[in-house]
């Protein structure tokens, strides 16, 4: 067998060309995957965003992959409003292609669970796009936290202080309506680091909290700001408690933080990330510069969770952060709107 054939050029789909795309086209581009197509209900748009790569435009992911003359496609990607995201991830499954789909999962918890379902009724990759988990510095809060050496966990809190005006909705219509986007800040914004302190901080047993609007915008009736308590089963039997917060009404974005208290030190995520011993040492975790036209606080990680989920297509193991594992982060802001 050749090299060529070894390893053959990974062909891609992607839905919905709106302002995502452009990470995961830029990301395809920089793998060497073939784009064959870039699919979005809008025409113009799929055409603007195909042209330049030389792939096929369509409206439609079904007729592009039955008889749009696409071939056979590995990945399709799914970069579409969260209420099309369910119905993308079951086309492309009874496709036969493995799906990588941007967070939420969905934009209800039924609509998740049913993605939850049909991936673990089918022997293709899903992949959750929640690239922060591939930070360098929240990979090592969690290599900390599980060496021991900070001793147990006392407790953790988080903030999510960003902005997002008018102008941002005017853009994405379906972002500030309810019946689309499934809510405000939670799912759309702060789901990444809801999704973080629970995979740190271990699986969530309770959860307390209220989602608000505190400024009107009109036509948006999203919440834009949310305050929680959650209790995680700690190792050993204990429970942990952590405090977050998150809002979208800030005058601007600032770095997420997470701090997490332990007995013998702790860590606190500012941007960079400080561990701190229990002799007072100081170690500093940076980053790798933000992604080209990407905002920084989107996380800098698209590309190496795009990159990674590639080099495991052919693993017999589900890839590690699926729909299950999203479904985590999906269910604690579902309990914190159904008491809003
Ligand atoms: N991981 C991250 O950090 C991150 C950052 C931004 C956005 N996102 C997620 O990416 C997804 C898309 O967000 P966006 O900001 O690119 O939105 P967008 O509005 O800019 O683009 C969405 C595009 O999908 C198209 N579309 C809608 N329904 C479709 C369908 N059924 N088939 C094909 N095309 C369809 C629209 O015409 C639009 O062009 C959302 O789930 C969002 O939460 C993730």
């Amino acid at each position: 067998m050749s090299e060529a054939s070894e390893h053959p050029t990974r062909r891609a789909v992607v839905v919905g060309g709106g302002e995502i795309s452009r990470v995961h086209l830029r990301a395809l581009a920089g793998m060497g995957v073939e784009v064959a197509a870039v699919v979005d209900h809008d025409a113009e748009r799929a055409q603007r965003a195909a042209a330049p790569l030389g792939a096929a435009a369509h409206t439609d992911l079904d007729a592009a992959l039955t008889d749009g003359g696409v071939g056979p496609v590995d990945v399709v990607h799914v970069c579409t409003p969260h209420d099309q995201h369910l119905p993308v991830v079951l086309a492309a499954l009874a496709r036969g292609t493995h799906v990588l789909v941007e967070k939420p999962l969905a934009h209800t918890l039924a609509d998740a669970e049913r993605v939850v379902a049909a991936a673990e009724a089918g022997s293709r990759k899903v992949g959750v796009v929640l690239q922060n988990r591939y930070n360098a510095t929240t990979r090592a809060m969690k290599e900390v936290l599980a060496g021991g050496s900070l001793g147990p966990v006392l407790g953790a809190s988080a903030t999510v202080v960003w902005s997002r005006t008018a102008d941002y909705y005017a853009g994405k219509r379906w972002a500030g309506q309810r019946p689309r986007s499934g809510g405000g800040v939670l799912i759309n914004q702060a789901i990444h680091t809801v999704d973080l302190v629970q995979w740190l901080l271990g699986p969530v047993t309770s959860v307390s909290g209220r989602a608000f609007r505190l400024l009107p915008i009109d036509g948006v009736d999203v919440e834009d700001t949310a305050a929680i308590a959650m209790t995680h089963a700690g190792a050993h039997g204990a429970e942990v408690r952590s405090t977050f917060f998150a809002t979208a009404a800030n005058a601007v974005n600032e770095p997420v933080t997470i701090d997490v208290t332990c007995e013998r030190g702790s860590l606190s995520l500012r941007g960079d990330l400080t561990v701190t011993d229990a002799q007072g040492g100081e170690t500093v975790v940076s980053d790798s510069p933000a992604v080209a036209g990407a905002p920084a606080y989107w996380g800098r990680s698209h590309e190496a969770l795009i990159g990674d989920f590639y080099a495991r297509l052919d693993e017999p193991e589900p890839f590690w952060i699926g729909p299950r594992e999203a479904l985590e982060a999906q269910r604690i802001l579902s309990e914190v709107y159904a008491r809003s």
